[in-house]
């Protein structure tokens, strides 16, 4: 009877994944997914994390189901950190807060949002984008459209063309945005060019969706980070803002994470929030409670918020150490190029400027695990390895 459903390819981000699984060759390399490793490869649970689940056992909480909107602390905790603690917006009662399942989850509650009450808008995403954001919005039924993003031959932001294509966009369409370390390119606009993006969703009463999977990973603040969401919630605007947890606490397989909707005022926020709880329940019911206790213990306790602090700075300043590892490398075996976009990108990503072709090659030869569009995750290169890593980039760019 179901003969007829033709096969899916991999997942272009989780598929790599896969494939790396399948390769015995021991100088295999996963720079595929954005997860943090250790400088030994290995993945890396927190320690305030693994102090949070000590707290956690200690006070032997139960496992009945959370509400619908999740856990109260959480929802909280997590508007504090992306608003800043004790936000006028938070004080009127005007920000209507889900948890949901990572960043993935909270984005398809909001898609699903739009598609009920913002029909026939359309979603402008950043050419190019996270792969996901694409399957997101189409599959809960959301139109969507480029934006011009990425420079290649500045390796740089298209800020021209970003402008040229929102300003072009009609009035009230929803714009997503990364709010720091851009995934796939690194490449985040300067807090001028946040600036006169605000201005211009202003002008043309634009819905800014921003997506922050990546809060600390730019900057190594979890503060200084969070600055471009800020500033358009201080423009008076109303924004979308879908958070994870992923990435910064490590907390990938506990799917943690929320969407915010910052309003105009209370009442608005009271109906937005019954009406995502509604979403939510028809997709999932109600979130899991392990890694929201961990992340608001975290957050709400400031010994263990500054240890998380400490922690954000460590793991992105291992990734910094490799931009220079890999930047040195490049230069020293093939001075010709400049490699200094390496330094200047943010976050776990580094966005090569390597074809499919190329990736192919990567991998096949090199048995270097990157997606498609010649991204590479960073937070997966030790030191120990960049060496190897330029000299299969300089192979394939000389071939
Ligand atoms: C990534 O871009 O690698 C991550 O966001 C993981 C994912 O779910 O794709």
């Amino acid at each position: 009877r179901l003969a007829f459903v033709d096969l899916q390819p991999p997942d272009p981000i989780l598929g790599v994944s896969e494939a790396f699984k399948r390769d015995t060759n021991d100088l295999k390399l996963n720079l595929g997914v954005g997860a943090y490793r250790t400088e030994e490869l290995k993945p890396y649970v927190l320690d305030v994390v693994k102090k949070a689940e000590k707290i956690m056992i200690d006070s032997e909480e139960n496992k009945e189901y959370l509400p619908i909107q999740g856990l109260e602390a959480f929802n909280k905790a997590t508007a504090d950190l992306l608003l800043g603690q004790g936000h006028s917006a938070m004080k009127e009662n005007r920000v209507a807060t889900l948890q949901s399942l990572s960043g993935t989850g909270s984005l398809r509650v909001a898609a699903e949002f739009i598609a009920k009450f913002l029909p026939g808008k359309t979603a402008y995403l950043s050419n190019p984008t996270w792969g996901n954001h694409k399957n997101i919005f189409a599959d809960a039924g959301v139109e969507w459209k480029w934006y011009r993003y990425f420079e290649p031959e500045t390796v740089g932001l298209d800020f021209e063309g970003l402008m040229e294509d929102l300003r072009a966009a009609p009035e009230e369409s929803i714009v997503v945005l990364h709010g720091c370390a851009h995934n796939p390119t690194g490449i985040d606009p300067t807090r001028e060019q946040w600036e006169q993006i605000a201005d211009l969703c202003i002008e043309k009463n634009h819905l800014p969706f921003f997506d922050v999977a990546y809060q600390g990973f730019a900057s190594g603040s979890l503060d200084d980070d969070a600055w471009a969401p800020r500033y358009f919630v201080s423009r008076g605007m109303e924004a979308i803002v879908a958070q994870s947890y992923s990435k910064n606490l490590g907390l990938y397989a506990e799917r943690v994470g929320a969407i915010n909707f910052v309003l105009a005022d209370a009442e608005a926020a009271k109906r937005v929030m019954s009406q995502l709880k509604r979403i939510a329940r028809a997709l999932y019911s109600n979130p899991p409670v392990h890694g929201a206790r961990i992340a608001s213990i975290v957050v709400s306790r400031p010994e263990l918020f500054q240890e998380w602090n400490k922690e954000m700075e460590y793991m992105s300043g291992r990734i910094k150490q490799v931009r220079q590892d890999l930047n040195g490398h490049l230069t020293r075996l093939n001075g010709d190029r400049d490699w200094s976009f390496i330094l200047s990108q943010v976050g776990m990503f580094s966005f090569t400027g390597l074809d499919k072709e190329q990736c192919k090659v990567m991998t096949d030869k090199h048995h270097v695990y990157m997606t498609s569009d010649g991204r590479i995750s960073l937070a997966g290169l030790p030191s120990s390895k960049a060496e190897y890593l330029a000299k299969a980039i300089d192979d394939v760019v000389a071939n």
